[in-house]
């Protein structure tokens, strides 16, 4: 298994295709709808690659040059926030999970805010009922600090999602 930053030209269409399986798959667990999705052009997929600048990326995990698994990480934009990152897009395909896969990724995050040396903490939402990932944050060493009530909407049904902080 191969980790490295995912490319704006290179991985675009790659990340596409994974990001519309990760709403497929959990709906629930994700801001937007499958139909908001796929209407997007690859533009906008292709600019969350893009380096602006501001520290933000997305890091991919590749199996025999298939992009298996995902992790974005995005800094506060704020000067009085940016000590603060925020983890989002947490996805590993089905046929690759309980291989360490998640573990890789978010080790290779961790590294990374640590070098960049002021951010101090890591954000993340998660659905109250994802014990799997709960369990993987928690073995990071992730803690749970609050608990948003009816954070996502979706399809007519209310779900709560846990706030998570791992202090780097
Ligand atoms: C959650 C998810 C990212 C985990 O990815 P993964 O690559 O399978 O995780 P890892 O293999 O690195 O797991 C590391 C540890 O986390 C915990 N863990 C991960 N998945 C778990 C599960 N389904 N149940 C219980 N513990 C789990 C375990 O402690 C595991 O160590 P172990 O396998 O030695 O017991 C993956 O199941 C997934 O993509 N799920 C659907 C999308 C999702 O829930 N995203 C998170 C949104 S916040």
């Amino acid at each position: 298994m191969k980790i490295r930053l995912l490319d704006k030209d290179e991985d675009a269409l790659a990340f596409r295709d994974i990001q519309i399986e990760a709403i497929r798959d959990m709906p629930e667990a994700f801001g937007e709808t499958l139909e908001e999705a796929l209407s997007k052009p690859d533009s906008e997929f292709q600019s969350k690659l893009s380096d602006r600048g501001n520290g933000d990326f997305v890091i991919g995990a590749f199996e025999k040059d298939r992009l298996v698994g995902v992790v974005g990480f995005h800094r506060h934009p704020l000067t009085n926030s940016s000590h603060k990152g925020y983890i989002w897009g947490v996805y590993v395909r089905p046929d690759f999970r309980r291989r360490g896969i998640a573990m890789a990724l978010f080790k290779k995050i961790i590294h990374k805010a640590k070098e960049s040396r002021d951010i101090h903490l890591l954000n993340l939402k998660v659905l109250t009922k994802n014990e799997g990932a709960i369990a993987l944050y928690e073995d990071l060493g992730f803690s749970i600090f609050g608990t948003e009530p009816n954070s996502i909407n979706f399809d007519g049904k209310a779900y709560d999602e846990h706030c998570m902080q791992l202090v780097i």
